[in-house]
């Protein structure tokens, strides 16, 4: 077809009116706990197997930096940091979904939700775990988990049900206390007040979750919590009874898309790979490096979905570092070839010293079960008497075991917490590569809002409205005291200390 130049020349001039495309659909993908040295980690260990310079799914999809920092200290935790990015506000570490004053801020899920769209969180952490909580809840304090429980559901949130789909572990805030799974200290059975009251499908079972056939079936509002308290490490997982997290992430693709369309809207996704964070807290670079390949998976699939779905768009940030791990010790050089010999996690080798310990034999039989079945099969050979002494008296197996094998492998760990280091933005999909750079996690937040056109403001409004819930989510003047917020030193102080001092 011949097209004349005015033609083309009137299309251009008509551009700039048009609005810029936006997604309609956005997927947030946090890898808890998952700094740049993790990624190096997986990436060597991955080169190691293979026998070749093989790529990290992610790498194609790095864009820039994120700084953590919560409002009162430099190491943020999951909560302050869930709420950055959910609520687009810096706050102090242990807060979910509420600012420096306890009062409860608008989140992307949230504003979505009332604009139409649907929501979903998938995780494999407990479900009321501080990352997901930070999206669709508000308390004053990340360990009220029964409280964050009951907002999931939409009992006692003061917008309702906001959540459409739930995927991930901690059944047990779920039952009432007479029952011998639960952790609640009440006698609410939401379990049952979710499904008469809210009309969620609840299951924990795997028949039920494939019955979804990768989404294709399905209604919501549905719930899969197959595990009491989280889920399973993806070392020890055990398909018949839990799916991976890849497998999770495409079902709940695929059943918001669907459902989304039906009513012609969007829909907002929050996805975790929670657990790469215990495992940097435990030491256990096995379950680190098991859940990091499995997020990678993940990620390559929500980026092939979105290939076929280009009215969606991705990005994922971790929370912060874990662990300090240190690629290198004492001195150039590390070896992922150590990281072969394990089946499972840490913890599962852990759990397998306990046994032993309490098994009616002698000593010396109990210790040779324990260099082979503990040591040896979680991959720490040539073990000395010295380090079968300290497993004795070590305050945790687990980490005592994830240090000595990090030990072999040439990898240390700097503490048993979280550090302040930037981690990587990764994006796909439309418009995500405006924000290369280096931002402040709050930024990535006020970018997926403004992609999706909400307006978090207004239901912060709404919330702060809501006199009796406000209330209700303040803490007393004890729970206060208890609350530990750490003091951070502002940076106009630090500069004036700088300024009058002489020298
Ligand atoms: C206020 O919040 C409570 C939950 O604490 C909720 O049940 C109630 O419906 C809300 N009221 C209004 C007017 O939105
Ligand atoms: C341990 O084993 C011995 C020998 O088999 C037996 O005599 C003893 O009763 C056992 N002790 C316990 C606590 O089971
Ligand atoms: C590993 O880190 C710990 C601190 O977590 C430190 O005490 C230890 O000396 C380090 N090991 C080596 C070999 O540097
Ligand atoms: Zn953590």
């Amino acid at each position: 077809m011949k097209v004349s130049t005015s033609s083309i020349l009137l299309a251009a001039m008509a551009l700039p009116m048009i609005h810029a495309a936006k997604p309609k659909n956005y997927v947030f993908f946090l890898p808890d706990g998952y700094g740049p040295a993790s990624e190096t980690f997986a990436r060597d260990y991955a080169n190691y197997v293979d026998d070749a310079t093989v790529k990290l799914a992610v790498d194609d999809l790095a864009i820039g930096l994120v700084r953590t920092k919560a409002s009162d200290t430099l190491v943020t935790d999951s909560a302050a940091a869930a709420t950055a990015y959910a609520c687009g506000i810096k706050t102090y570490n242990g807060a979910i979904g509420v600012d420096d004053n306890y009062l409860p801020c608008g989140t992307v899920l949230e504003a979505a939700k009332l604009n139409g769209y649907l929501t979903g969180l998938v995780v494999t952490s407990r479900i009321t775990h501080a990352s997901p909580a930070g999206f669709a809840t508000h308390v004053y304090d990340r360990d009220m988990e029964a409280e964050i429980a009951d907002q999931l559901v939409g009992y006692s949130h003061p917008l309702g049900r906001v959540v459409d789909v739930m995927m991930g572990g901690g059944k047990c805030f779920f039952l009432p206390q007479s029952d011998e799974d639960s952790c609640r200290e009440d006698d609410v059975d939401l379990w049952s007040i979710a499904e008469k009251t809210y009309d969620w499908t609840m299951t924990s079972s795997r028949e039920a979750f494939d019955n979804l056939r990768n989404g294709e079936s399905g209604d919501l509002p549905f719930a899969f919590i197959p595990t009491s308290s989280h889920m399973a490490y993806e070392a020890d997982r055990d398909p018949q009874r839990e799916p991976s997290l890849t497998e999770m992430a495409i079902t709940a693709l695929n059943l918001l898309d669907r459902k989304a369309k039906e009513q012609d809207t969007g829909f907002f996704l929050f996805l975790e790979a929670s657990r790469i964070d215990h495992a940097g807290h435990g030491h256990d670079p096995i379950a680190h490096l098991f859940d990091i390949l499995e997020y990678n998976r993940a990620m390559l699939a929500v980026k092939q979905w979105i290939d076929d779905h280009d009215d969606t768009a991705l990005l994922s940030a971790a929370d912060h570092e874990c662990g300090g791990l240190t690629l290198g010790v004492p001195d150039y050089a590390w070896y992922p070839s150590v990281l072969t010999r394990a089946e499972h996690t840490s913890e599962y080798y852990a759990a397998i010293y306990k046994d032993i310990v309490h098994f009616n034999s002698t000593e010396a039989q109990r210790e040779s079960l324990i260099v082979d079945r503990v040591f040896g099969d979680y991959g720490i050979y040539n073990v000395t008497p010295k380090e079968i002494a300290g497993l004795v008296i070590a305050s945790s197996a687990a980490i005592y075991l994830g240090d000595l094998l990090s030990a072999r492998a040439g990898i240390n760990w700097s503490t048993l917490g979280h550090t302040a280091v930037d981690i990587t933005l990764f994006g796909y999909g439309l418009n995500t590569a405006k924000m290369v750079g280096n931002h402040e996690n709050i930024e990535v937040g006020h970018f997926m809002t403004t992609e999706l056109g909400l307006k978090l403001k207004d239901v912060t409004e709404q919330m702060k409205s809501n006199e009796s819930f406000v209330t209700s989510i303040q803490p007393n003047v004890e729970a206060k005291k208890l609350l530990k917020r750490f003091q951070l030193e502002h940076e106009h102080d630090v500069m004036q200390a700088h300024h009058t001092r002489k020298h």
